[in-house]
């Protein structure tokens, strides 16, 4: 069971308050955003201890087994124009987070945090853009603390106990997460993206001089990958040319 007091002890900035914590929970973005749409507010927290129908990207599953990783939502309210900063600033507090246990993150485009190859750590904003301005943003984080996987996933999948060989407490990764994503999230407005880009270049293997091939719905497109353009979007070098990615899958060519 997730021990919410001894979270509550070392959660140390605002974000987290409100908590709404369940042992069991359909999504927790989809309460999160429940809650959003009755007005709560920036920071509230959406905490299970299991999701029985834990969402990924793309319609995929999130697995979400009981009593051994993390599943959150925050509710944010962005600027609009900020709306792209914040699953990269999700990715690089996680890449914080794990480095306290001595682990080195590595975002994978457009917002997967791996650690030696593997996923640890999925990240889903949802927004409701019918508004102006936004009305709320969702960024829902699962990651592997202490899981081990079902076959079909022990190819792609590892959690940070399995990389340093014994089982983690999750309360102080969340506070930690919560914090160091906090400090980001209050420089928004003022981070040019010229300096957010280059952080990410340097905490990931994949954005820049990278060979991979990107899935999208007509195929798969190879090149070598030359970073971000103004949109987060992946630019990639192929032989007919640059080509700009705003949504997809990568998979590099390491690991073939
Ligand atoms: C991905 O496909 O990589 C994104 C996975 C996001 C999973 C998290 S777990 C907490 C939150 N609630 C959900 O239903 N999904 C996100």
């Amino acid at each position: 069971m997730f021990n919410v007091h001894d979270f509550e002890k070392k959660r140390k900035g605002t974000f987290g308050k409100p908590l709404y914590y369940f042992e069991t929970l359909g999504s927790t973005n989809s309460f999160a955003e429940d809650l959003a749409r009755e007005g709560a507010s920036e920071g509230t927290l959406v905490l299970a201890n299991e999701q029985t129908e834990g969402k990924g990207r793309k319609a995929n599953s999130w697995y979400s087994p009981p009593d051994c990783n993390l599943y959150f939502s925050l509710v944010l309210r962005p600027d609009p124009s900020r709306l792209t900063y914040v699953p990269f600033l999700a990715g690089l507090a996680v890449v914080h987070a794990v480095k306290n246990h001595g682990l080195e993150g590595d975002l994978k485009w457009p917002n997967d945090v791996l650690i030696n190859e593997k996923k640890v750590c999925g990240i889903l904003v949802q927004t409701v853009s019918d508004q102006t301005p936004l009305a709320y943003a969702i960024l829902g984080c699962g990651i592997n603390v202490n899981s081990s996987f079902p076959p079909e996933l022990q190819e792609t999948a590892t959690s940070i106990a399995m990389e340093n060989g014994r089982s983690v407490a999750r309360e102080p990764i969340l506070a930690d997460f919560l914090l160091e994503f906090e400090r980001r999230y209050e420089r928004i407005d003022r981070m040019p993206w010229s300096v957010l880009c280059r952080e990410l270049e340097s905490t990931s293997s994949y954005l820049r001089g990278c060979e991979v091939e990107v899935r999208e719905s007509g195929g798969t497109v190879r090149g070598i990958t030359e970073g971000l353009d103004g949109f987060g979007g992946l630019i990639l070098r192929t032989e007919d040319g640059s080509r700009v990615f705003y949504a997809g899958e990568i998979q590099s060519c390491r690991k073939k």
